[in-house]
């Protein structure tokens, strides 16, 4: 007796290439705006030497914008990747599974974008909790993913180029009205996710756009929690630096002319105030009115030549942000300080004291607490 396997049946009609197309605009718009913003991010912390001199301190926002968008386009993209891959999943039981050699080709781009997307946004997610659950280095494997899902996103809007172009508007000639039938109908799911969307969205994006902190749910940074009212990253206990002595204290400026001060010394300086944002690669960003003396003040006393770059070397001994560099615009910008109070006080340890860098569109990461050490660079 022959055995006769019957292809599966889908009965809804929203696997349409329309709906498809709908739902595909959304998600391509919001990893565009996650590649590019990611971009950004990546070469503001790993500038190649012929950036590393030209990259703008202004607007003082910017990197709290671009990485607040970054983390805000990911979270939304989380229920539109699903809904797209619900109306398309039909066509992966097609059959023949692979018809040609270019067809396989095709079939394995259409996977590593399936694959590419999910990792990118489950770990961006878990990292925006600081939750590694893997062996591998976070941010290297996350860049490098990002341009294979770039590539086969490219790859898939072309081989689907003819069908997006006929079914992008309601209006294209290819766009059919959907047969009358029972079950939701097409605008009916978008507007539902468009309310998955709108929903993730208002419960997370106060963590960098504080005007909606009151809506936070989800998001694992309130930017009003933490010492001073500002969040942390890394504690003074966790860099194993705890409270440093102010006696003990000295501020080595290694240039053409050295020279060191005491905090008493730092103190006695011209001081300047600087609104500047504190904006986490991890998404969450506020600002806060910062004082202390103009790096570009204690450049000049040390004889550094107008163009030169500059190390800031932490008191921390282990950790892979212990050291940052400023390009020259960075470190002659009269909003970079050394800061010593942070909105009329005193740093709390955990943000630095005594001493902490605070420089205009620049990632937290790359301000550097408890600063020991300003060297001229050659
Ligand atoms: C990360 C982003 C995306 C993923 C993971 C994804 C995934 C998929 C998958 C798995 C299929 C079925 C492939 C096949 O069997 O041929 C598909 C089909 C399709 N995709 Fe995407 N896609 C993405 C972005 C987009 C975008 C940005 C658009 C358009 C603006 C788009 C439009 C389409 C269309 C028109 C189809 C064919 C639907 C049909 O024939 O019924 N996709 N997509």
């Amino acid at each position: 007796m022959k055995l006769r396997v019957s292809p599966p049946v889908f009965p809804s009609r929203l696997h349409d290439p329309r709906t498809a197309t709908s739902i595909g605009r959304w998600l391509g718009a919001a990893f565009a705006v996650c590649f590019v913003t990611g971009l950004i991010s990546h070469y503001l912390q790993h500038p190649p030497d012929w950036l590393a001199d030209d990259l703008p301190s202004r607007p003082v926002w910017g990197y709290r914008f671009t990485q607040g968008l970054h983390v805000a386009s990911g979270i939304a993209a989380i229920p539109l990747l699903p809904a797209k891959l619900w109306t398309v999943y039909p066509r992966l039981f097609a059959w023949p599974p692979l018809r040609s050699v270019t067809h396989a080709m095709e079939r394995l781009s259409v996977a590593v974008l399936v694959a590419g997307a999910v990792f990118e946004l489950a770990t961006g997610l878990l990292n925006t909790a600081q939750w590694y659950p893997w062996p591998f280095s976070f941010v290297p494997v996350h860049y490098a993913v990002a341009w294979l899902v770039v590539g086969a996103l490219v790859l898939h809007l072309a081989v689907k180029a003819p069908q997006i172009r006929a079914h992008w508007t309601r209006r294209s000639p290819g766009t059919l009205a959907l047969p009358a039938q029972e079950g939701p109908d097409r605008r009916s799911l978008l507007a539902s996710v468009g309310a998955a969307v709108g929903a993730v969205t208002l419960t997370t994006v106060g963590q960098s756009f504080t005007p909606l902190k009151d809506f936070l749910l989800f998001a694992p940074r309130d930017p009003d929690r933490g010492p001073q009212g500002l969040p942390v990253n890394r504690t003074a206990a966790a860099a194993g630096v705890g409270r440093v002595a102010d006696e003990e204290y000295r501020l080595v400026v290694a240039g053409p002319r050295p020279f060191t001060l005491t905090l008493d010394e730092l103190r006695a300086l011209p001081q300047h105030e600087a609104e500047l944002p504190i904006a986490c690669v991890e998404g969450w960003s506020k600002s806060a009115c910062w004082s202390g003396v103009r790096v570009a003040d204690l450049l000049e006393r040390a004889g550094a030549p107008a163009h030169a770059r500059v190390r800031v070397v932490s008191l921390q001994l282990k950790g892979g942000y212990r050291v940052s560099e400023l390009g020259h615009e960075h470190a002659r910008d009269p909003l970079t300080l050394l800061a010593l109070r942070l909105n009329g006080e005193e740093l709390d340890p955990d943000h630095g004291y005594p001493v902490r860098l605070i420089a205009p569109d620049r990632p937290g990461v790359l301000q550097t607490k408890w600063v020991g050490r300003l060297e001229v660079a050659a």
